[in-house]
């Protein structure tokens, strides 16, 4: 325990064989994730099979993407996943960046409707409010993946997968390294967490797996939660704010490392000690955080693997061919102490 203020028809094999070895192995965490899948809903496969045509012999496929934004070390790995697997795959990619905007992906979609894009692909900012356009999209015949961020649309007959990780698992897995860490405490132990960007998925789903675990010990008790939006400004900031109000800080969460980096800059101008006076547990694991990590100064890190686009090629293909495709692909991921993480830098390829 860390010490107080010390601390297409049917399911078919092939299409499997064809994601796993789009994917490959995850356990170095330098490489682009393997899937798990879940089969698709009859309505699911109906909508499949009424969808996209191949573009004809010798056309380029052209994939529409809408990105979040430029928000993280997470996002601009994700960006350079997406971009090198087209570009490999000879793909046209239009790419436009939303900017943490819902209106601007929801025109960005719109645009590549008018464009007649083969596919496309997007990674929600938010979870709600997709449904109107997912439906022109649908009523175009344009086929749509979801990568990263999944949308809460009643209707999966509006996207043909979602390819990314379980966010949900992964605020388990932060929760339960503090409550195997304070198992034996007596005393309250203070949390602070920094949520990502409201409304999107990881933000909520972070925030539900990481409560749901904690409570099996009544000492672990959130006393402040806010967004810091994902980004190191904001992370710093916030953490700011939440140590002049408390002046009892254990442990702070952080939903991402970026996050956690820029809370990092305002514990130490606070004159304390990130990762002894504040135990610090973060998402992501990008190169910053691992340093970090490595340093002692995040003690645990919950890996999100950003390496996403070569799984979202070949689903863009299997689409288009009509090959059916699991309707949920999730990543694989693991978690590293500092330990770890001093191991694991040297071949961190983001
Ligand atoms: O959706 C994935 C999350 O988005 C990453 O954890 C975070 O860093 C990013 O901004």
């Amino acid at each position: 325990m860390i010490g107080k203020k010390k601390r297409g028809a049917s399911l078919v094999l092939a299409s499997l064989m064809l994601f796993a070895a789009a994917c490959g192995s995850n356990k170095d965490n330098g490489g682009s994730p393997s899937p798990s899948a879940v089969p698709s809903s009859p309505a699911a496969q109906a909508s499949e099979s009424a969808a996209a045509s191949p573009p004809a012999a010798g056309k380029k496929i052209v994939l529409g993407f809408s990105q979040v934004g430029a928000e993280s070390g997470w996002r601009t790995a994700n960006t350079n996943s997406i971009k090198e697997s087209a570009a490999e795959a000879g793909f046209e990619l239009k790419f436009s960046d939303a900017q943490q905007k819902q209106e601007n992906q929801i025109k960005a979609i719109r645009t590549f409707i008018q464009q007649k894009v083969d596919v496309i692909a997007f990674s929600p900012v938010v979870e709600s409010g997709w449904d109107t356009v997912l439906k022109e999209a649908q009523d175009a015949g344009i086929p749509v993946i979801l990568t990263d961020r999944a949308v809460d649309s009643k209707d999966t007959t509006l996207y043909k997968t979602f390819i990314g990780s379980d966010f949900v698992e992964e605020g388990r897995k932060a929760g339960q390294w503090l409550v195997d860490q304070y198992k034996d405490a007596q005393e309250d132990v203070n949390i602070v967490e920094l949520q990502g960007t409201t409304g999107s998925a990881p933000a909520n789903d972070r925030k539900a797996g990481f409560e749901e675990v904690i409570k099996s010990n009544g000492k672990l008790k959130v006393i402040a939660s806010q967004t810091g939006d994902f980004t190191r400004a904001k992370g710093k900031e916030v953490m700011q704010a939440f140590l002049k109000a408390h002046k009892d800080i254990d442990v702070l969460y952080a939903h991402n490392d970026d996050m956690a980096l820029g809370a990092i800059q305002a514990i130490e101008a606070a004159g304390l000690v990130p990762g002894k006076d504040i135990v610090i547990i973060s998402v992501d694991a990008v190169k910053d955080g691992m340093i970090a990590a490595s340093e002692g100064k995040i003690n645990f890190i919950v890996e999100c693997n950003p390496l996403l686009g070569p799984q979202l090629m070949q689903a863009v293909r299997d689409v288009l061919a009509g090959t059916e495709i699991p309707q949920r692909v999730v990543t694989e991921e693991t978690t590293f102490t500092s330990e770890q993480a001093k191991a694991a830098l040297p071949d961190r390829k983001y």
